[in-house]
């Protein structure tokens, strides 16, 4: 029987492929099949998964912001080495200066419905408010029960204060 069962494995087994609802813990599906696929396509340079890239980089949410609206010509008086390599683009909020993403936000590219204009400092403000989310999508409500725990201790505190100060009221202490 078992034997039966193995020869049978060697037809290519056909499945289909199968949805679920999203998870919070779930990463942004790759565009690319692999790491040397998305290397070929991005000069050697491999995309980072941005799921929690607003935590995962000093400065958060301003680093994010600040490299979407900071590409701009090398200034004039830039040493020769920093100076961008083929297919590499200027940024002064990279490491290095230089890094193998193009700008991937342009004037015009998204058509807001209540007529928001379509700069590049805009979208750069909601594509990092969305990472920022997509980074702990449950952070507002965290902050919310932490404040109100917060009250409650305080609250709390003061009625723990308030009781000593009545049972010890006429001791001798
Ligand atoms: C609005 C959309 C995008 C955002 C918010 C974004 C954001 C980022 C961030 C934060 C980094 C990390 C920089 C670091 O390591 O500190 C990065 C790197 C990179 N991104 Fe994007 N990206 C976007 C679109 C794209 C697109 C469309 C491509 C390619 C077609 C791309 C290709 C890359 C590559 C290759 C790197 C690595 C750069 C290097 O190490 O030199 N990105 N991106």
């Amino acid at each position: 029987m078992r034997r039966a069962s193995r020869c049978r494995r060697s037809t290519p087994i056909r499945a289909s492929s199968a949805t679920r609802d999203g998870l919070p813990s779930d990463y942004f599906p790759s565009p690319y099949p692999n790491e040397t696929a998305a290397r070929a396509a991005n000069n050697n340079a491999l995309p980072p998964d941005l799921s929690l890239i607003t935590k995962a980089r000093e400065g958060g949410k301003d680093y994010v912001y600040s490299l979407l609206t900071g590409f701009r010509n090398p200034p004039a008086n830039l040493p020769a080495e920093l100076k961008p390599g083929t297919g590499l683009h200027y940024n002064p909020y990279f490491a290095n200066l230089n890094l193998a993403m193009a700008p991937p936000l342009t004037k015009g590219q998204v058509t807001f419905a209540d007529g928001t204009p379509s700069t590049v400092d805009q979208m750069a403000k909601d594509v990092t408010a969305f990472l920022v989310w997509t980074a702990e999508p449950k952070l507002v409500k965290r902050v919310q029960v932490g404040w109100a725990t917060v009250l409650f201790l305080a609250m709390f505190s003061v009625l723990a204060y308030l009781s000593y100060r009545n049972i010890w009221a006429d001791k001798k202490h």
